[in-house]
């Protein structure tokens, strides 16, 4: 398959069922799935050629309806275990207690923002809540736009931030149906495995650059860059970790703000640091976070320096319904001190990087293993159908997911031509659970690759 051919699948959901193969499955199955499409509408999306029903978690396994087990190594949302019991606990007895918005004097919100507050630079001064990662990205780029009185933002090339209507419109990787703001420009991801440039930091910021002073042409100016520190949906690329800070320099050299997304690369994801953007030695405007903040409950929001917030705080106020409510902060709290107190960021760090090396090892069995990367519990394995030519092939990656979902392990894939396997699991994943994917992964490209 060359790039060409693998180019038209984009916008198409990487992994997603498709409903015109519903008659080869269970009777079950096919009626369950029937139902959602009555009654949720044709927007929806399943995982896998056979959807997985799923009707209970503990840790890091999900069960089926029949009481089969599968090895969750794709769901970072529940980061510190499905059903975590501490995390659990502290939601019961807060909705037990009080349950109630932001416009009340609570100590809950205020010590949870101190502990939060805790784990960025001193630059960052101000928390404040969301309840998902979309409308975190939306108070950002707000904030950003008021503050710099311009309206451009700048993404990579496959980003994904939010489905609101503001964020969605930074998001190209929604797909070519989705459209794109004229506020919007993109630049390529920094893909290590096909850009040769000695500098990437430099290679980054030029194409930055470039489309910065294509924003000021048309009077638009830069208001933010904006970038998840994985570049999880461009493909997973962890390294260089010095190339964002010279990307950095230049947005904030023509008047711009760094928001850092870290809904996907934060609280200690990367095992090497709590933030994703730290392992770049730089420090954002505005960091914004979600999906494993709550460990389920939807808890999400953004972390500011005070003199961004500053005006958009005087001159307008800030009201989230359920955002910062006394049991969001609850969950919140307690999932802190689960990733702090049992030590996971450095579980992450040693954890994923067994997996790593195990999936390097493999690779070097399979030639169209082309590229394996990532941090911490974060890693991209690049299925090429020729290593010469690096040439994506989804194909085989999906057929991966698919024979890795049969073995009852779950990941999925990512990037622009979905051949990039996504393996991203809770962050109290075991060197037993890391030994049992490996030998799942190994007997799944047997099957595949054969
Ligand atoms: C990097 C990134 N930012 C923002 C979001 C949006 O978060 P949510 O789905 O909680 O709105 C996502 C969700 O996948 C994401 O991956």
């Amino acid at each position: 398959m060359t790039i060409a051919q693998t180019r038209g699948k984009r916008g198409k959901m990487v992994n997603g069922f498709d409903p015109a193969t519903a008659a080869d499955l269970a009777p079950r199955t096919r009626d369950a799935i029937e139902r959602r499409a009555r009654l949720l509408g044709p927007a929806y999306r399943l995982f896998y050629a056979d959807p997985v029903e799923v009707v209970r978690g503990r840790g890091v396994f999900l069960y089926d309806a029949q009481g089969n087990e599968y090895l969750d190594a794709y769901n970072n949302v529940v980061s510190v275990g499905h059903c975590n019991p501490h995390v659990n606990a502290a939601v019961a007895a807060q909705m037990d207690t009080l349950c109630t918005h932001t416009r009340y004097i609570q100590d809950g919100i205020l010590d949870f923002a101190e502990t939060l507050l805790g784990t960025f630079e001193d630059d960052i001064g101000h928390a404040m809540f969301t309840c998902t990662g979309s409308e975190a990205n939306d108070l950002a780029l707000r904030m950003a736009k008021y503050h710099t009185g311009a309206e451009g933002i700048v993404v990579t090339a496959e980003a994904y931030h939010g489905n609101s209507e503001l964020t969605s419109g930074f998001s190209p990787s929604m797909g070519e149906n989705s459209r794109l703001g004229t506020w919007v420009r993109r630049v390529p991801a920094p893909d290590t495995y096909r850009v040769d440039a000695a500098d990437l930091g430099a290679w980054l910021a030029e194409r930055v650059s470039a489309q910065i002073h294509d924003l000021r042409r048309r009077g638009q100016g830069i208001a933010a860059f904006v970038a998840d520190s994985l570049f999880s949906s461009d493909g997973v690329f962890a390294h260089d970790p010095a190339m964002l800070a010279p990307v950095v320099e230049v947005v904030r050299a023509a008047g711009g703000v760094f928001v850092a997304d870290e809904v996907q690369c934060g609280f200690a994801r990367t095992g090497s640091h709590m933030w994703g953007y730290q392992r770049h030695g730089v420090v954002p405007d505005i960091v914004t976070m979600g999906k494993p903040m709550g460990n389920g409950y939807p808890v999400a929001g953004i972390a500011v320096r005070p003199e961004i917030a500053a005006a958009f705080g005087h001159d307008m106020r800030y009201f989230n319904t359920f955002g910062g409510n006394t049991v969001a902060m609850a969950a919140a709290r307690a999932t802190l001190e689960v990733i702090q107190g049992e030590n996971l960021q450095a579980n992450s760090a040693r954890v994923g990087g067994v997996l790593k090396d195990g999936l390097t090892a493999v690779a070097a069995r399979h030639e169209r293993i082309g590229d394996v990367r990532g941090a911490g519990l974060y890693l991209g394995v690049e299925m090429v159908s020729d290593p010469e030519t690096k040439t994506p092939d989804s194909a085989a990656a999906l057929a991966l997911v698919n024979e890795m979902r049969r073995r009852r392990v779950l990941i999925s894939a990512t990037g622009p031509y979905a051949n990039v396997l996504k393996i991203r699991p809770q962050l109290i994943f075991g060197e037993d659970h890391a030994d049992r994917f490996l030998t799942a992964f190994e007997a799944a490209l047997d099957t595949v690759l054969r």
